[in-house]
């Protein structure tokens, strides 16, 4: 068997159209369009591919896109007053500060700053507690994504299926099992301290990946049959070459799952639009 191969780059390019027509339909009923401000602190260089990249499909979504570039050494105060400046502008409805921040800015401290109609992240505990206590909320972009694909994959029923969530984070992890179990799933969060991670994923009808290892997956994890997303992006070094691979050893895996997104291509395509999506429930809101 050889698994369908999941286009999610397919999949958000009709996304961020749809985002598009209903920024235009809301341009000629109000005469405004929504703003998103992506905050940068420091030089990160993956950082600052993902912020040029969200600034071009924000503009291409027919949306206001500011960019706010700030030097390494910038204060975890003036990054708040930033923050707090954006929260009270009326043309920005989504404010989104670029993570990982310097080790001498609080993360925690940055995200509660931002106000909760405006973190189009979904990271304030606001929104956190919102979608774990199953009321509307901004959603984290990544596991959003994950789950339109998996909706679509699976003809938009998951009630009852084996969820298993490699990873525990707050991006990811954490949100991505809050909306599995939304959706009826039994839901398994496994991590590194997991014993026998094999067996538990073995389970698994849906596997999200979302651990940052290498093809940690193998072909002997997946379940014949399962629905595998890759959350993973990471770069390998193979003599003068880099590419970009999963969490997941797509090769193998692709020999027994009945679907599986490729990396790249897959989720992270995803993500951006459904930043795309949360800055226009943002601005609809706000209207
Ligand atoms: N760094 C890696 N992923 C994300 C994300 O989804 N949002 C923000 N703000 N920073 C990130």
């Amino acid at each position: 068997m050889s698994a369908h191969i999941i286009d999610g780059k397919a999949f958000a390019a009709k996304l961020r159209e749809q985002v598009a027509a209903e920024v235009d339909l809301l341009k000629e009923e109000t005469g405004r369009v929504p703003g998103l401000a992506v905050v940068l602190v420091g030089e990160d260089p993956a950082s600052q591919v993902y912020v040029r990249n969200k600034g071009k499909a924000t503009v291409e979504a027919g949306m206001e896109s500011l960019e706010f570039r700030l030097p390494a050494e910038t204060s975890e105060t003036e990054l708040i007053a930033k923050v707090e400046e954006l929260n009270n502008d009326q043309n920005v409805h989504g404010i989104l500060v670029q993570l990982p921040l310097p080790k001498h800015i609080s993360e925690e401290a940055v995200i509660a700053a931002i106000h909760p109609d405006k973190d189009v992240d979904g990271f304030h505990v606001m929104n956190s507690g919102k979608l774990m206590t199953g009321q509307a909320s901004l959603v984290p972009c990544t596991p959003q994504g994950c789950l339109l694909l998996l909706k679509d994959v699976l003809g938009g029923d998951l009630s009852g299926k084996h969820a298993v969530v490699l990873g525990r984070s707050n991006i990811v992890g954490k949100p991505m099992a809050m909306l599995l179990l939304a959706e009826h799933c039994t839901v398994t969060i496994a991590h590194s301290r997991t014993r026998d991670i094999a067996a538990l994923v073995r389970q698994a009808d849906i596997l999200v990946a979302a651990v940052g290892r290498s093809e940690l997956v193998k072909q002997s994890w997946v379940k014949p049959g399962a629905v595998v997303i890759d959350v993973g992006i990471n770069r390998v070094v193979e003599g003068e070459k880099a590419r970009l691979v999963g969490d997941v050893a797509f090769e193998e895996v692709a020999q027994v799952a009945s679907a599986i997104t490729p990396v790249p291509g897959g989720v992270g395509p995803m993500t951006i639009a459904c930043l795309l999506r949360n800055t226009l429930t943002a601005f609809r809101a706000s209207l």
